[in-house]
């Protein structure tokens, strides 16, 4: 091997790439931004996002963002922290997402589920996870917040493990919690570490560690609380799941860690574990074969296109995943979907608070290029002398629905091109009425909050005012077979509506999820699906 190819299989083995998931205030951001602190990415903690304050999260762009405080796109930062490269994908902290949530994820080699110890799983969390085991990817719980009151932490466990579908093995046990959390017992290491809070900027706790059986645990952390650690040793060594990483790694078993993010207790070491379970960049399937991330080649798909982040130069950028050998800077790539060759030019990642032109990146990094809109989701880049496509990223069926107008009927020029424009970023999906043009659109979005990105993305970028109206339909199916079906024929159920999307295939909209089945029932040949084709 060339010392070239030796370098780079070096930086690729570095990297680290994961998505971070939670229901909105479980602490994700608090998290995250330990996480830098910890790289030296920042220097204080609390700049991340200065939440009620008026300073605005690192991953906020948009002015909507801004103006709600809210983070409404995913985005991504990469830091270095012990030997590693390590790439964060953030998940918007909304209740409201979009299915760029979703396609995140296939961007990562795996999770960080973090849930908030006093509610436990909640809503968002089951969604992003279903996507998570759709895609085998291995995932790590942390349960946050025991510096507060908290559930039982066997309670936990069950829950996650039920609603979720996924077994779990604790890697560290809480004592306590709340105004009596005395720290956390390191099953692998046989330790206990005590609790202290390290509020703010703080980079080290000031911790105290022990072995489990020494003398000083009586004193430490009081005779009641040491005999409720040695029940619960022996009934988690007896019980729960051996941490068997080969299930981890297809996502069937989640390491769980205690902590508590706030206080600093508990980020470095889930953040030193988790590095040595993760793997580094994993293969990547295409249409006919894989495609090591180690081979010298380069090869990236888009998962995410982002307008207007600059107003001032109302630019495009396409976010991708590289898969395969190295990045450089003005590099020529074949853009297989649109058939050409092209240069990278201004490659961007994103390091804390700053945006930054890359020189290089490796497999596993996560690039922003410049799009002058050649480019759409899913579309793969390769090395100027190959041509294979990596797997589609599937189109997730959007649950809420409007008719939308535009309130001026002499811009509907900039009415359709900004519909069209938006859902070519995947924002929003766009469909017809089944007999007829584009004069009624139907939008389908995934989280109700991409209804007013579009209103205020249709004002503020193509200066037009639109009317929405909300339809009932909650359920969407591609018809799978339409070449073998009569979709004007089909035997529907009075909460049925035929649509089209812009390629022409048909679809059925309901209201009530029964009536799936029941149109199945009476069109035996008939055949439905969740997923749009990619
Ligand atoms: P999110 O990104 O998942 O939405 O959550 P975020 O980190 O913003 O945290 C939500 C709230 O929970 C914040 O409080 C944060 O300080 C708090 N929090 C996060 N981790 C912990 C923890 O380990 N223990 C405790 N006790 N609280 C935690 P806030 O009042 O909404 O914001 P702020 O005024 O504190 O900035």
């Amino acid at each position: 091997m060339s010392q070239i190819d030796n370098q780079m299989t070096e930086e690729i083995k570095k990297r680290r790439t994961f998505a971070i998931i939670s229901h909105p205030d479980a602490g994700k951001t608090t998290l995250t931004e330990k996480f830098l602190l910890y790289g030296g990415a920042i220097n204080l903690a609390g700049t991340v996002k200065g939440r009620k304050a008026a300073k605005h999260a690192v991953s906020d762009w948009m002015e909507i963002e801004k103006e709600r405080g809210i983070s409404v796109t995913s985005s991504a930062m990469q830091f270095n922290y012990d030997g590693f490269c390590i790439n964060i994908l953030d998940t918007p902290g909304h209740q409201d997402f979009s299915e760029d949530t979703y396609r995140t994820l296939m961007a990562a080699d795996s999770a960080v589920m973090v849930i908030d110890g006093s509610k436990g799983v909640e809503a968002q969390t089951i969604k992003l996870f279903k996507v998570c085991v759709m895609r085998h990817i291995p995932i790590f719980t942390f349960i946050n917040k025991f510096d507060r009151e908290a559930r039982d932490p066997y309670e936990l466990l069950d829950e996650i493990e039920e609603v979720l579908g996924i077994r779990t093995c604790p890697v560290n046990w809480p004592i306590g919690c709340g105004k009596s959390f005395k720290g956390v017992y390191d099953r692998f290491s046989k330790k206990i570490t005590t609790f202290t809070a390290a509020m703010g900027g703080a980079r080290e706790v000031d911790s105290q560690e022990f072995a489990v059986d020494s003398a000083d645990v009586d004193s430490i952390i009081g005779q009641d609380y040491h005999q409720q650690l040695r029940d619960d040793i022996e009934l988690l060594d007896g019980a729960s799941d051996e941490l068997d990483m080969e299930r981890v790694r297809i996502g069937d078993l989640s390491p769980v860690f205690f902590g508590s993010a706030l206080t600093n207790f508990g980020v470095e070491t889930f953040l030193e574990h988790f590095l040595k379970m993760t793997t580094p960049p994993l293969s990547r399937k295409t249409l006919d074969g894989v495609i090591d991330p180690f081979r010298p080649d380069f090869s990236a798909f888009v998962f995410k296109i982002q307008a207007n982040m600059n107003k001032a130069h109302r630019d495009r950028i396409a976010f991708m995943r590289i898969c395969s050998g190295k990045f450089e800077a003005g590099m020529e790539v074949n853009h297989v979907q649109g058939g050409k060759k092209i240069r990278l030019t201004q490659p961007q990642q994103l390091m804390a608070q700053d945006r930054k032109i890359v020189e290089e990146a490796y497999a596993g990094d996560i690039i922003g290029v410049f799009d002058p809109g050649i480019f759409a989701i899913g579309d793969t880049l390769c090395a100027s002398s190959e041509k294979f496509q990596f797997e589609g990223i599937p189109t997730f069926a959007p649950e809420h629905f409007a008719r939308v107008r535009q309130v001026d009927t002499m811009k509907r020029k900039q009415f359709i091109k900004g519909v069209n424009q938006i859902a070519q970023e995947g924002a929003i999906q766009i469909f017809q009425e089944f007999n007829s043009g584009m004069e009624e659109i139907i939008v389908g979005v995934v989280g109700v909050l991409q209804f007013e990105v579009l209103t205020y993305r249709l004002r503020n970028e193509y200066n037009v005012e639109v009317i929405l109206e909300k339809l009932p339909f909650e359920h969407i199916r591609w018809v799978e077979n339409p070449g073998e079906v009569d979709v004007a024929r089909i035997q529907g159920t009075s909460d049925m509506k035929r649509i089209k999307d812009l390629k022409d295939n048909p679809l059925l909209l309901f209201i009530n999820s029964w009536s799936v089945g029941m149109v199945l029932d009476r069109n035996p040949a008939l055949k439905l699906s969740e997923f749009g084709r990619a």
